[in-house]
């Protein structure tokens, strides 16, 4: 299995977003997180569009953009034309989630699939077999900085355990409260891609970047 870093770039200081990417780059992070959030779905609003198409040029990262915004199927034609690679949407936020993954996949890019702290893992079963990845938010979507829900980890296991018994091969990313301190649990529990705002580009993203995939590489 592939062990990779999504650094969020929520965390970062967007006057120097493409220097700061490219620490990330250049110290072995594959993915770059975006976090899309549209003040309905969650209270705070982030960017769009017009900021992934800037930033997508400036790097070789894949784009991993997190949709935390209602219905997101009127917007995934917009951001593929904008360079998402691989579109997230929450399952929360979808009338029809089946349609919502397929819209993603028609349009050439990965689908992930996201449930926050109070949704059942169960509820994942349905949609396994149609999605690249699954996002399990180990906090509250809507703002960075906040601590890990402890209870995120049996919900890993459990999303491992639910591929595994449909012999899928799926990625389970994680994302929310992780720092170098937690990861190898977040690891242990079954994630094999990490998202990390503030554990990254608060400080030193370069060595933050290079600690965090000396961890990931023993997992390899
Ligand atoms: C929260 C976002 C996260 C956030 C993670 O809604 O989805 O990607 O940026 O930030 P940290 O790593 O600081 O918890
Ligand atoms: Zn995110």
């Amino acid at each position: 299995m592939e062990y990779i870093l999504a650094p969020s770039i929520l965390a970062a200081d967007f006057k120097n977003l493409g220097c700061e990417m490219k620490k990330t780059e250049e110290n072995g992070a594959e993915y770059l997180h975006f976090d899309v959030m549209d003040g309905m779905f969650v209270p705070s609003i982030s960017f769009g569009m017009p900021v992934l198409a800037s930033i997508c040029g400036a790097t070789e990262q894949v784009m991993d953009v997190h949709l935390m915004i209602k219905e997101p199927i009127r917007y995934i034609e917009d951001f593929k034309k904008a360079g998402a690679d691989l579109i997230t949407i929450h399952l929360e936020a979808c009338e029809d989630v089946h349609a919502t993954i397929a819209k993603i996949r028609e349009c050439g890019m990965k689908a992930g699939l996201s449930i926050c702290p109070e949704t059942d893992t169960e509820e994942l079963a349905p949609y396994l077999k149609e999605i690249d990845m699954v996002l399990i938010m180990s906090v509250h979507p809507g703002f960075g900085g906040q601590s890990f829900i402890p209870e995120s980890l049996s919900k890993i296991r459990r999303t491992r355990q639910m591929i595994a018994e449909q012999e899928l091969s799926v990625d389970v990313e994680v994302d929310g409260g992780i720092y170098l301190t937690n990861v190898k649990d977040v690891l242990d529990a079954g994630a094999n891609i990490i998202v990390a705002g503030s554990a990254v580009f608060k400080g030193d993203a370069g060595e933050n970047t290079k600690n965090f995939m000396e961890i990931l590489k023993s997992y390899e």
